[in-house]
């Protein structure tokens, strides 16, 4: 496996969101998100975490070399305390970290350089030969009242950070909305319930693209717009946190109707901001807009036409909902007999702006799952249910569809990639395809040094990777990948329990140090780029 293993102009790159890493999550002029209101709810988060700082990515993003840095060095554990901006990790970068206890230090040192320590993200990122990266940006850090008065300070921040990936030869893939909503239009509109935030979304995105847009040539319009009609809505696992099933710190909602509600704004509201691309800067800015979408693959638990069935049913909730009308203009069918009345329609103007409306379609790819029907085969479901949980598994027979990871919801399944790249080519006619995040936390061990042995994600990425160029192989047209992700960040619920980096944060003092999956990636993507 190598660069050479996939076509001509293929990048890697990779991805993050701003709640997740950004931090100064009150600071510099930026409004609340329906999210730094749900943090604050005690019980919701790990540990009840939050993102206010995060890993520091606001003033992290670079290495900043400082006279008076340099001149204090000696002082340095004191001043830290005093500036977190002035954080680049001399002693580290001098001296070079090795981690000591490992077993295994001779096979470690074939693949620990130890020259990448104490450099910040950005350089990190160009350091470990990474092509890209896939950022979003708050939506309330540019506009704290979701519309009207802009946060200059919050432009200046993402100008900075595009300017620098661009100076770093990294190319800047800005993503609009990754499950931030301006708290302001939750209280003044009810949020993604009211078509209202339809405008106001349009002229966010407006906004930016005339802002960045000079510079950023690849947009997307929304990370995942299913889990927040779902999470957010259905079982209130996500902010706003709304559902109608007894859990936990639900707010009170209508799981029938809302998360329904919800996607069908969310598609007018991608497909609006796709319009204003379109017309007003495209043919200026050359650049390309798409819509970011998760999907498991769901294999059928056996060869029956019931459960082959179930597994379509499943993939059609999953990504049709979304995929269809951007495709075609249309709900899935499925969706449309099980969901009846309650699936809202468009109107033919709408069907009209919604139909066609992506350059790329980006694919949030990590895992896969069984699906049979439980009428036909006799068995029984447990746990919470909805209009599309039913009948889901984790296992064959006993036997685990995959390895898993620290999270519930994450087993290692890397033919399931195959079989969803696949599946979109053959039943949407092959768009052209990002695979826009992959990735695993950690199983095991998470202190430092340990944390950095994690043999277990490099297994994992190298499997998928192999499944991926395989379905490129068989046509499968995708021209990127982004794994999830840089950093050790904020992973929702699971606050700073789970971690996904390559790269480990030390979160007591925010340092970056690579696990040994960032040394795979810098050597896989060491050779030339093939242009
Ligand atoms: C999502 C997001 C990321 C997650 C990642 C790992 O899928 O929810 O895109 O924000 O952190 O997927 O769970």
């Amino acid at each position: 496996l190598s660069r050479a293993s996939f076509p001509k102009g293929f990048l890697f790159g990779t991805a993050t969101s701003a709640y997740q890493v950004e931090g100064m999550a009150n600071k510099d002029g930026r409004g609340p998100s329906i999210w730094d209101v749900y943090v604050k709810i005690p019980g919701n988060i790990a540990g009840n975490a939050t993102g206010e700082v995060s890993v520091d990515q606001y003033h992290r993003y670079k290495v900043r070399l400082s006279l008076i840095y340099i001149f204090l060095f000696p002082f340095e554990r004191s001043f830290i305390g005093m500036s977190r901006n002035l954080t680049v990790d001399l002693k580290h970068s001098c001296l070079g970290y090795r981690p000591s206890g490992l077993t295994e230090t001779n096979r470690l040192a074939s693949v620990w350089p130890g020259e990448i320590k104490g450099k910040e993200d950005v350089d990190l990122m160009a350091k470990l030969n990474f092509d890209a990266y896939r950022f979003s940006i708050s939506w309330s850090r540019i506009f704290p009242d979701g519309e009207g008065k802009v946060n200059w300070k919050g432009v200046a921040y993402y100008n900075r950070l595009i300017d620098y990936l661009l100076e770093k030869g990294i190319t800047p893939y800005a993503n609009l909305y990754h499950y931030d909503l301006p708290e302001a239009l939750e209280k003044k509109y009810n949020g993604l319930l009211s078509r209202r935030v339809v405008k106001a979304y349009a002229d966010y995105a407006d906004f930016c693209f005339k802002t960045f847009g000079d510079r950023v040539k690849n947009w997307m319009t929304f990370n995942e717009p299913r889990v927040i009609a779902a999470l957010g809505y259905d079982n209130g696992f996500f902010a706003p946190a709304r559902c109608s099933q007894p859990n936990g710190n639900c707010t009170a909602g209508d799981s029938t109707t809302e998360p329904y509600i919800v996607a069908h704004h969310l598609i007018l509201m991608h497909a609006s901001a796709v319009q204003r691309y379109r017309h007003k800067y495209q043919a200026t800015q050359k650049g390309r807009i798409g819509i970011l979408l998760d999907f498991v693959w769901y294999e059928p638990l056996t060869r029956s036409k019931a459960d082959n069935l179930a597994a379509q049913r499943a993939r059609d909730f999953h990504l049709g909902w979304f995929l269809d009308p951007i495709t075609n203009g249309k709900y899935p069918k499925t969706m449309q007999n099980i969901v009846g009345k309650r699936l809202p329609r468009f109107t033919r103007h709408e069907r009209k702006m919604v139909k066609g409306s992506m350059d790329f379609l980006g694919i949030n790819q990590y895992t896969a799952y069984y699906m049979y029907d439980p009428k036909l085969t006799n068995q029984t479901v447990t746990g919470y249910q909805n209009d599309w949980n039913v009948g889901f598994a984790y296992d064959r027979n006993g036997v685990p569809i995959g390895k898993k990871a620290y999270s519930y919801w994450l087993y290692d399944v890397p033919w399931g990639m195959y079989k969803a790249l696949t599946y979109i080519k053959e039943r949407y006619g092959n768009p052209t395809m990002l695979l826009s995040e992959n990735g695993m936390d950690d199983p095991g061990s998470v202190t430092l040094p340990k944390g950095l042995h994690d043999t277990a994600r490099i297994s994992y990425y190298r499997d998928y990777l192999i499944n991926l160029k395989k379905a490129i192989k068989d046509g499968a047209h995708v021209t990127g990948y982004f794994a999830w992700s840089l950093l050790d960040n904020f992973e929702w619920k699971s606050g700073y329990t789970s971690r996904f980096g390559i790269v480990y944060v030390d979160y007591s003092n925010l340092k970056r140090h690579p696990k040994m999956s960032a040394y795979w990636f810098k050597k896989l993507l060491s050779g030339k780029k093939k242009n």
